[in-house]
């Protein structure tokens, strides 16, 4: 089968900084790099490199064709990226010595993607296909309507977190994927979390795959030494849903996802730093 992503494509310039930078502080870097990010391209990419047959629906501004040709390296489709006048998405990213960070998005090209160029690129999808959403970009909802009616699974990043856009999704969502803050956003926005299958990613503790027709299933996350987080999550969620494409059980999916993301975590980077398929093997034969 294959993967649909209606995904965000950033820039990320990222700086190590000593600490994340406090209200008023102003603070001086200690390095700067740039590199091919934003939560959608991330998990074309996991997706890609997992093995799945990923298709990718996004937008870009103009100048700025080095994160096609990164991506068409990485072995995602792009044949649904266009290329426009509004900039490319950028990402501000902070990470300090702990591997934390914090991230600030300007959208740019991925909220100028229109329902009707999602209703094009899907019209080549079929029922058992894979559609991945998070809300970096527009039209996630349109989008998901249509994969839905097609009978396709869809697979919702709630990333940002916004109500609106959450609910607006929510009814065509066939797996919903959450940080353990946006799960808490979403209970105190809803009373509780919606009767579907959810994934709640609980960082360095592992993830947790809730279910209303099946008991819960907890993987913990491999122990690592880290040096930067940024699209850990976004590689747990591209390889889970490359894992399930290919026919993994849910279990077997989320060790290899849970593989995938250990390893991205102790290189630098969002995209470049997730693993191929065969390093996610080798690691996995280490451990238990
Ligand atoms: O999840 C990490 C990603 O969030 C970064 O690559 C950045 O671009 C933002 O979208």
């Amino acid at each position: 089968m294959a993967i649909w992503n209606l995904g965000s494509i950033n820039i990320d310039h990222v700086y190590r900084v000593p600490h994340l930078p406090a209200p008023g502080e102003t603070l001086s870097a200690l390095e700067y790099s740039q590199g091919l990010g934003g939560k959608g391209a991330n998990q074309s990419v996991a997706a890609a490199r997992a093995g799945a047959i990923c298709h990718h629906i996004g937008a870009i501004g103009p100048s700025s064709g080095w994160v096609l040709d990164e991506l068409t390296g990485y072995g995602v489709d792009l044949a649904h990226v266009t290329v426009g006048a509004v900039p490319t998405g950028h990402a501000i990213i902070n990470v300090d010595p702990q591997a934390e960070n914090s991230i600030v998005i300007y959208p740019g090209a991925n909220r100028a993607i229109t329902a009707e160029m999602a209703a094009s690129a899907l019209s080549g999808a079929v029922a058992g296909d894979s559609l991945l959403l998070q809300n970096e970009t527009s039209a996630q909802a349109e989008a998901a309507a249509i994969a839905a009616s097609k009978g396709l699974r869809v697979i919702y990043s709630a990333a940002p977190f916004d109500i609106a856009a959450v609910r607006a999704v929510l009814p065509h969502v066939s797996l919903l994927v959450m940080n353990e803050i946006e799960a808490e956003q979403l209970r105190a926005a809803e009373g509780a979390l919606p009767p579907l299958d959810c994934i709640i990613t609980k960082g360095a503790q592992g993830a947790e795959w809730v279910s209303p027709n099946v008991a819960p299933l907890f993987m913990p996350a491999f122990k690592v030494a880290p040096v930067d987080t940024t699209g850990a999550g976004d590689t747990f969620i591209g390889t889970l849903a490359a894992a399930l494409d290919l026919g993994l059980a849910p279990e077997a999916a989320m060790r290899r996802a849970s593989g995938a993301s250990a390893i991205q975590v102790t290189r630098a980077g969002a995209a470049q730093a997730i693993p191929m398929a065969a390093e996610v093997d080798t690691f996995l034969n280490t451990r238990s």
